[in-house]
């Protein structure tokens, strides 16, 4: 190690930043996948409702400005649903407008009751994103996971699906989600997690960690209510050190736990995906500095 390396170090963890998150600050963080170690960027791309637009030319430039912004940082992952009516069929088009299908990771959900009525919509999303294999199937707020999962695992095998999942936004679910995380061992998880929601904080987290499965986070500034929360005041000096505005202090709470894969901040527009972006790069709080963040957003 080069003793301005040391010395940066050293630095950092008097910041209170996380050294061994301290030192990448060239590429974009990535954290692995526990069942097969490829690893994931840390932040990527919701599309509820910011992706249910008309396809006509204007719109799909904005969503491919988007896009292309992410992958251009290093970043892969777009979480979509066939409940989230147009998105999945954007997608689509912001490939056939030239996005690399190959630089994406793709990951939608199952949202309808029955097996059969699952696999279809299943194939339909793969259809509507023009992809022949989806990155990352989840079953959407937990409806019919046992006849889904079954589709899904087989879809697994042949090579149609690479990675299952499990999804819900709301702390009310969460014993629900763990029951199901015990029972069906999924390959990732998708969860409402952010300083304004910390309850995933107490149990899921830690079973997600214990059972070897990676987590997504959606709601990672509850919808946007964490801005209306801070109400314009400005950065504390304190978090200069890692952040350049309060979307990346949001982001990197989230993506600086452990247990942790990838959150996934939802916008249409291109100068906040690359705000959202800059919480990939640099420092990252350690534990004593995620507990500061905490304090202070309580006591805005
Ligand atoms: N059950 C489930 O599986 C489930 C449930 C909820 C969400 N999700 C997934 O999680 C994703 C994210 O959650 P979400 O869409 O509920 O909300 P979110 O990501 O917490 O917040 C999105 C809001 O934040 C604003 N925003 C984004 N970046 C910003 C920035 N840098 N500065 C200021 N404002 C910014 C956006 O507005 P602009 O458009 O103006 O940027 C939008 O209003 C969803 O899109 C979806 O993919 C899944």
């Amino acid at each position: 190690m080069s003793c301005n390396r040391r010395e940066f170090l050293s630095v950092a963890a008097t910041l209170g930043l996380a050294p061994g998150l301290a030192a990448g600050s060239e590429s974009m963080l990535r954290k692995p996948i526990p069942k097969s170690g490829e690893r994931l960027p840390v932040i990527g791309l919701g599309t509820y409702s910011v992706f249910d637009v008309d396809s006509s030319p204007g719109e799909i430039a904005t969503r491919k400005d988007i896009v292309e912004r992410l992958v251009g940082a290093g970043g892969s992952l777009l979480d979509t649903s066939p409940m989230y009516n147009r998105s999945e069929r954007v997608i689509g088009d912001v490939i056939s407008a030239g996005v690399d299908r190959k630089d994406l990771f793709l990951a939608t959900k199952v949202w309808i009751d029955g097996q059969k009525a699952g696999a279809d919509q299943m194939q339909r999303s793969a259809e509507l994103m023009k992809t022949k294999v989806v990155d990352l199937m989840q079953v959407h707020n937990l409806r019919d996971t046992r006849l889904h999962m079954e589709t899904i695992r087989e879809w697994q095998a042949d090579g149609r699906i690479r990675y299952s999942g499990l999804t819900h936004y709301t702390a009310g679910a969460h014993a629900a989600l763990m029951r199901e995380m015990k029972e069906y061992r999924p390959d990732f998880i998708q969860i409402n997690y952010s300083l304004g929601e910390r309850e995933a904080e107490n149990a899921v987290l830690p079973l997600a960690g214990e059972l070897g499965i990676a987590v997504l986070i959606n709601r990672p500034f509850q919808a946007g209510r964490l801005f209306r929360a801070v109400g314009g005041k400005p950065l504390p000096d304190f978090a200069k050190e890692f952040a350049d505005s309060w979307g990346q202090f949001f982001l990197k709470f989230i993506v600086s736990h452990p247990a942790v894969t990838c959150a996934i901040p939802a916008t249409s527009k291109p100068h906040h995906m690359a705000d959202n972006l800059g919480a990939g790069f640099g420092n990252m709080p350690g534990p004593a500095m995620r507990r500061r963040m905490a304090e202070h957003f309580l006591s805005l």
